[in-house]
């Protein structure tokens, strides 16, 4: 875990299979409250938010006061990244004021340019490409939900090719657990994420659903696609997950990044039904970045 202490965390690619199961193991005892170190005490970040947020920035904002430091919400229109300000000039100047920046952006190349430019730590609270905080609840939520993330998990994520599952398809390939990913032929993950994980699955074909463990979707316009959203909708339509399609792994349960759209990409009976973890899932976001922050700036 030495490596994570003072770096940067802007991909779950650039853990290795120790580090990221030494970060659930460490969120799975702060949950169960074994855990009251306060690594952050004296310390503050920056949460710098380029698009809008409500579980990123909350449970960010609360994780840094539990570990006993402050942090600073910084939106758009107060920092207007790369439009008022230069990217690298945002990050020199923060790195006189604070101890790190959590930061949600558009392109990922902003996210590589603050974290050259910044002498602290810089985590990923979103791009374009990749949403590696998601992710780390989102294998805390497996891990206790299912009591196992092993070779034996089936995921099989629905929808979009996006950031969400992208990061995903990273920690199928540390952790080895089957991922297959359903996306209309336009919208499947990108080359990079493709390249970056060549054993997850690919295919347009819903079938694919059959003996699931876990069936995750998320939203089929993310932020920044709005003008799409139309043409997405008759797309991603054959798409959606509800209980017909969950008929096809009767076992499995429903997570969602959140937040959801009822009625687009997925019904209500599902979501609001007893296969769904989506309130658990968003609940373990708090536990998953508190250990990712002790790890990056404490001795646990
Ligand atoms: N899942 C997620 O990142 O939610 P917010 O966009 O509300 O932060
Ligand atoms: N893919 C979504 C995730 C939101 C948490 C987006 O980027 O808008």
């Amino acid at each position: 875990m030495e490596r994570l202490r003072g770096s940067d965390f802007l991909d779950i690619a650039q853990l290795d299979r120790m580090e990221l199961e030494g970060i659930l193991d460490l969120a799975g005892r702060i949950k169960a409250g074994g855990w009251s170190d306060t690594p952050l005490l004296g310390r503050t970040l920056a949460l710098l938010f380029q698009k809008p947020s409500m579980r990123t920035r909350v449970s960010f904002q609360v994780g840094v006061s539990r570990l006993g430091g402050r942090a600073v919400t910084l939106g758009n229109e107060e920092v207007g990244l790369g439009q008022r300000e230069g990217v690298a000039d945002v990050a020199r100047v923060l790195d006189r004021y604070v101890d790190g920046i959590v930061a949600r952006v558009g392109p990922h190349r902003d996210l590589l340019e603050l974290a050259s430019a910044s002498a602290n730590p810089v985590i990923n609270a979103l791009s374009d490409a990749s949403h590696p905080c998601q992710v780390l609840a989102d294998l805390l939520t497996m891990r206790e939900a299912l009591g196992r993330l092993d070779a034996t998990t089936r995921v099989v994520f629905v929808g979009d090719g996006n950031n969400v599952v992208s990061s995903l398809m990273e920690a199928a390939t540390l952790l080895g657990f089957p991922l297959t990913v359903v996306s209309p032929p336009a919208y499947r993950p990108s080359a990079e994420a493709v390249a970056r994980a060549p054993e997850v699955s690919v295919t347009s074909d819903l079938a694919a659903v059959a003996g699931a463990a876990i069936v995750y979707t998320d939203v089929w316009t993310s932020m920044g696609q709005e003008a799409e959203a139309e043409a997405r909708r008759a797309e991603f339509a054959k798409y959606q997950v509800n209980e017909r399609l969950m008929e096809m792994a009767p076992e499995a349960l429903f997570m969602h990044c959140l937040p959801a759209h009822r009625g687009e990409e997925v019904t209500a009976e599902v979501i609001d039904g007893p296969r769904s973890v989506v309130f658990d899932q968003a609940g373990n976001r708090l536990d998953a970045q508190m250990a990712l922050l002790a790890l990056i700036y404490g001795e646990a």
